[in-house]
């Protein structure tokens, strides 16, 4: 599976939106839910790789910038849109920056909070690539 940006499919009438994310409209099967509120701007989150987690990281409100790395190739990406995902594989570095007042980042994880499958040194990250 490589790194995409996922439409989630949404309800749209006079009342507004809703959208919805169920097992069949992402890779994996979801064992976590968590957000970033009330980051302050100037802020840098992320900055780790995970050996087993894959994630769906949107912006639900506001915006912000993340940087995917595989080891080869760098992207930033910017998530500004509450029904547009990006898809994260295993084993890719991140970071998320530039927030928006008023950013909140959903994080949709395919496992449970482990600190031992987080890769937090980016030299470590290159090295486990190779
Ligand atoms: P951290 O991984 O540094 O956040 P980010 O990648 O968004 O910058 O996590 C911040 C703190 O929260 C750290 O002490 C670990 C804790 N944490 C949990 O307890 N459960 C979780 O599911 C996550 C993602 C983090």
């Amino acid at each position: 599976m490589e790194i995409k940006l996922i439409d989630i499919p949404k309800a749209h009438d006079v009342r507004g939106n809703l959208a919805v994310i169920e097992g069949n409209s992402i890779p994996f099967e979801i064992k976590r839910v968590y957000y970033l509120y009330d980051v302050p701007s100037g802020a840098y989150r992320g900055g780790h790789a995970h050996k087993k987690q894959q994630s769906l990281v949107l912006a639900l409100s506001g915006s912000f910038e993340v940087i995917v790395d595989d080891g080869v190739k760098r992207e930033r990406i910017m998530l500004n849109k509450p029904n547009v995902g990006l898809y994260i594989p295993t084993n890719i570095w991140r970071e998320i920056e530039n927030f928006s007042s008023g950013a909140v980042c959903l994080v949709i994880a395919s496992t449970e909070y482990e600190e031992a499958e987080y890769i937090r040194d980016y030299d470590e990250f290159l090295s486990s690539k190779r």
